[in-house]
């Protein structure tokens, strides 16, 4: 039958590819591509515009709870909204257990948080917190199956931490089942030592987060998780990489041939530890408290080197929402609150496609392939979302962003469609940005109007993730078998 939708003279890249072609939609899904293509019942003209597949952020937290009397400031609406404007179509929070909470109960209270408000698709990461007996022997192996295949899992935070053989055990479950472990990699003994330090000593102001978690514990938490990894012999993605001796060790674990995917996040290309302010009496410098925390100007260079190098296969936001005024935001715990009682995150789902566009692609530091990799594709193979989504192919969702290219523009808190009352980018210059976003064939984001619907987008359950998948093993060696 004729298409739905036609998008004409579209300049696709793919993670592989840039072809020219028309794309012909039919009930959401791209049913053909190629030239000439029959009109469809709508057509959009792309007139040599970039059409990309619609990017994936493979690390946000919406309408997370938390414990310290903050709330963060975007819940699936707001969310998800935030994202379609900036050219992402498909999103992956985090569903975190509460310790004493079964996992299950996790599952079912985020399902009802996204329920009705999702305009974009959704699918869900676990944060395991309480790895019972329970939760090992039954509820993880059958949310897996269900199609929860990726969790997180923290090594500092004393409300979500896991000891260390606790990691080792929640590996042994992803190993087996075939899932995909995040982790927070950062040594919380030693920020709890340089916290203590840093207060008795009366240092309370937002920069000093910086000072009590130096790069240092996050190398040696992440050598640690490899070690582990290796132990086990499972694949692991080490989550929001700040800098340079972390990047370190990951290309020793790659030079020992093991399995270790990396992810990094605008705030550590565009930001340094000087935003959490540069004296004590800056209290803005809590709008830039996150972690790890951003380092400096080399550092943020070892990031691009790393993008461009292969070292990092995911470039996501870590949106995690808070807003610097209002009794539930950077301050809940009061005006004067020291560092450590500041709610850690930044937001970032709708700037994140257009900073490494504009900075990356642009400036000619990455590639037009390679950014689709890091923002779409590979996200997708990672946690099981592909050949569905990200990529432009007959037969994938027709999930697409159409750039516009050769602005001049700066990013605005004022622009943005979050619902934080600033943004950590605010000045920066962007010279492309999405100018129509189209999820499941329906757009969502037209000429800077939002035109997403609450609760159109689908709950996604997610296949194996291809890193996960058995490896063949030659004949004779039996060995891995014990
Ligand atoms: O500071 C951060 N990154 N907050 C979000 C939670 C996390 O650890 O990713
Ligand atoms: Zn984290
Ligand atoms: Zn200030
Ligand atoms: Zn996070």
């Amino acid at each position: 039958g004729a298409f739905d939708l036609v998008i004409r003279n579209a300049r696709c890249a793919t993670a592989a590819d840039v072809f020219e072609a028309d794309i012909g939609i039919r009930d959401g899904v791209i049913a053909a591509l190629g030239r000439g293509l029959a009109p469809g019942r709508e057509e959009i003209d792309a007139a040599g515009r970039w059409v990309l597949p619609g990017g994936i952020d493979g690390h946000c937290h919406l309408d997370q709870p938390t414990s310290d009397g903050s709330r963060m400031a975007d819940d699936f609406l707001t969310g998800t909204r935030s994202a379609a404007c900036g050219g992402t179509t498909t999103v992956l929070p985090f569903a975190c257990q509460i310790k004493g909470q079964s996992l299950r109960a996790a599952v079912d209270d985020y399902h009802r948080r996204a329920e009705g408000k999702a305009s974009i698709d959704y699918a869900f990461h676990l944060i395991v917190t309480d790895p019972t007996s329970q939760v090992l022997g039954e509820e993880l192996p059958a949310l897996i199956r269900e199609g929860y295949t990726s969790f997180k899992i923290y090594m500092t935070y004393d409300d979500l931490k896991l000891a260390d053989r606790e990691i080792i055990d929640v590996l042994a479950v992803a190993r087996e089942h075939g899932a995909m472990v995040m982790v927070h990699a950062e040594n919380a003994d030693c920020i709890a030592w340089l916290t203590e330090r840093l207060l008795a000593q009366g240092h309370t102001a937002p920069r000093y987060h910086a000072q009590a978690r130096p790069m240092l514990v996050e190398r040696e938490a992440t050598h640690r998780a490899i070690a582990y990894a290796e132990l086990v012999d499972v694949p692991i993605l080490i989550v929001h990489v700040s800098g340079r001796e972390t990047v370190e060790q990951l290309r020793w674990a790659h030079g020992h041939g093991l399995r270790i995917y990396a992810e990094t996040c605008p705030q550590y290309l565009f930001l340094t530890a000087e935003d959490l302010g540069i004296d004590d009496d800056d209290r803005h410098g809590a709008k830039c408290i996150c972690s790890p925390p951003p380092r400096d100007r080399a550092n943020q260079q070892v990031v691009w080197d790393g993008l461009e190098s292969g070292v990092f296969q995911i470039f996501s936001s870590d949106h995690a929402p808070f807003t610097f005024a209002g009794p539930q935001g950077k301050f809940a715990a009061g005006e004067k609150a020291s560092f450590e009682r500041i709610p850690n995150g930044i937001p970032g789902l709708e700037t994140r496609l257009a900073l490494l566009f504009s900075h990356g692609v642009e400036t000619g530091r990455i590639t037009l392939q390679q950014f689709v990799a890091l923002t779409a594709t590979n996200v997708a193979r990672m946690y099981g979302l592909y050949p569905r989504k990200g990529s432009i192919a007959v037969g994938a969702d027709a999930d697409l962003a159409i750039w516009e290219t050769g602005l001049s523009r700066t990013i605005r808190n004022a622009d943005l469609h979050h619902g934080v009352d600033y943004t950590p980018y605010e000045g920066i210059p962007v010279t492309a940005w999405p100018a129509l976003t189209l999820s499941r064939g329906e757009v969502v984001w037209r000429d800077g109007q939002y035109l997403g619907t609450p609760g159109r987008g689908e709950f996604l359950r997610c296949v194996l993730p291809e890193p996960a998948r058995p490896k063949s093993r030659p004949e004779n060696d039996t060995s891995w078998r014990s």
